[in-house]
């Protein structure tokens, strides 16, 4: 499937961000595309400083200085995302792949702002991607929260979610974006939706149905108004949705505990390495909620194997990129791993209650992760069709599934105590409180990109051949060497 990329060029947004940084890794150490354009605000000066906090030195200035990697200055809050007409220009004759992974993921931000953050500028492209003269594929990066408000809609203490749409009106309809026909009445509604949206800051879907946060609804009208733009251009077979449940740190790519502050289990533990009390009162409707409330998270390199190899092999439509009911962890294993970590001498007890999820009686952070007292099975049935269009090279050197925790493979925090206590320092300079504290209550731990630098297997000497920026002599080591 790698051999797909060869000669391609790629439009890649949000490529100083967790994802994109994976993914533009993985794709230059993976395929030989020809040209990968990154959209960055402030272009390669802050892209750099972004991956050198991401990445191990060598890596971010391999990156960085990459003959096939162009910089392009933009923001996507701005007309034609700030772009020159030269760049348009330049993007329409060449890129065959668009990968959309920029966004605000501030899950509190209110809605009329996500318009210009995250719902504006996707539909935005999207216009703009079918003048490109020979795109094959537009892939947008979702989340699979898009459908959280199901919660609300049922009593089941396990909500099954499809690959699908769901519709938003009193019927919970399901659209299927491979059948035109179901779709065709579906199309006005959300582009009358998408004008209400504009007009007045909201909509009656958004109002009718519970989302946990504002910016699940915005992904979810995104999701329809890129599939009204592509059927009415008729080229939905171009579209590919992905949803990833939480990004949690790398199990190998582009190194193993590759991770950042957006990986939100890490935001949750640093709260509660951080709580002084000795309960949390958390909402649930569960009967047994240690064991039935559950946790979707995916290390950010099975979502990047994900979305490019259903690329390659030309899936479209909604694809979730989970754990799933196979591999997702129950509130048991998680909070014990949680517990391990902390180092104020008492344990928090969970304390659940039947309350609804934006209840003031809840902890703060069960008012921010709102679906903590839940559980989402996420059906991920493409991905079974995707191995049927993989042969078996190819499975061999793709991560395409989550391990499952069990005895042998615990649930662990401690290769994130560095990004925790990260964390712990950003909520405790919002909280007034001061840093001393959060050093006595999160572990210090080797920031994992360093670490993993003066690791041998890892050093500047791999780093520049495995990018495909020639090898390094030893002689050299110290300066990256770009081989035209
Ligand atoms: N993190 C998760 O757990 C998670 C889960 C499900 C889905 N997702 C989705 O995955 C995608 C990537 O998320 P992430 O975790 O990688 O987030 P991230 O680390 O915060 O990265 C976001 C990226 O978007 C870029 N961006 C944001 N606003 C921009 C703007 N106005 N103009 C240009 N670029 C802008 C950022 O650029 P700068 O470097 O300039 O800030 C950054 O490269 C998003 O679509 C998100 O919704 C994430």
């Amino acid at each position: 499937m790698w051999e797909y990329y060869r000669g391609k060029s790629i439009f890649l947004t949000g490529g100083t961000g967790t994802l994109g940084t994976a993914i533009l890794c993985r794709l230059l150490n993976q395929a030989a595309p020809k040209r990968v354009f990154i959209l960055c605000r402030g272009g390669l000066e802050s892209a750099y400083a972004k991956w050198q906090k991401l990445l191990p030195d060598a890596m971010a200035t391999a990156l960085s200085q990459s003959s096939c990697v162009t910089f392009l200055s933009g923001d996507i809050t701005l007309k034609q995302m700030g772009l020159h007409e030269s760049d348009w220009r330049a993007l329409k004759k060449s890129v065959q792949v668009i990968i959309h992974a920029a966004s605000s993921i501030s899950l509190t931000c209110p809605l009329p702002k996500l318009v210009t953050s995250i719902i504006a500028p996707s539909l935005s492209l999207a216009e703009i991607a079918m003048e490109f003269a020979d795109l094959q594929h537009f892939v947008y990066i979702s989340t699979a929260y898009v459908n959280s408000h199901l919660w609300k809609t049922t009593d089941r203490c396990d909500v099954p979610v499809k690959e699908c749409i769901y519709s938003l009106g009193p019927y919970q309809e399901i659209y299927d974006p491979h059948n035109l026909e179901e779709w065709a009445g579906f199309g006005p509604q959300t582009e009358h939706e998408w004008r209400s949206v504009l007009d007045t800051g909201t909509s009656i879907e958004f109002d009718y149905n519970d989302f946990p946060w504002p910016y699940a609804y915005a992904k979810h009208l995104t999701e329809r108004l890129l599939i009204n733009t592509f059927m009415q251009n008729e080229a939905t077979e171009k579209l590919l949705i992905v949803r990833p449940s939480c990004l949690g740190p790398a199990t190998s790519q582009p190194y193993p505990g590759y991770s950042s502050l957006s990986t939100s289990s890490t935001g949750l533990a640093a709260s509660l390495m951080l709580y002084a009390g000795n309960t949390m009162k958390l909402p649930t409707r569960s009967a047994d909620p240690e064991n039935e409330v559950t946790m979707d998270e995916i290390p950010v390199d099975v979502v990047v194997d994900r979305i490019l190899s259903h690329t390659a092999k030309g899936t479209f439509g909604c694809v979730h990129a989970v754990a799933g009911k196979r591999a997702r962890l129950s509130f048991n294993d998680w909070w014990s791993a949680v517990m391990k970590e902390r180092r104020l001498p008492w344990l928090v007890k969970p304390e659940w209650l039947p309350l609804d999820w934006h209840s003031p009686k809840l902890h703060s952070a069960a008012k921010f992760y709102v679906i903590l007292g839940t559980s989402f099975a996420f059906e991920d049935d493409q991905v079974s069709r995707l191995l049927a269009k993989l042969n078996a090279h190819e499975k061999l050197h793709l991560k395409l599934f989550v391990d499952e925790i069990g005895e042998t493979n615990p649930y662990d925090l401690k290769p994130r105590r560095h990004r925790i206590r990260q964390m712990g320092m950003k909520i405790a300079r919002k909280r007034h409180l001061p840093g001393c504290f959060v050093k006595l209550c999160c572990r210090s731990g080797p920031p994992t990109n360093q670490a993993l630098a003066q690791k041998a297997q890892h050093s500047m000497h791999d780093y520049g051949s495995t990018l495909g920026l020639g090898v390094v002599s030893k002689e050299t080591e110290g300066e990256v060497v770009r081989v035209k």
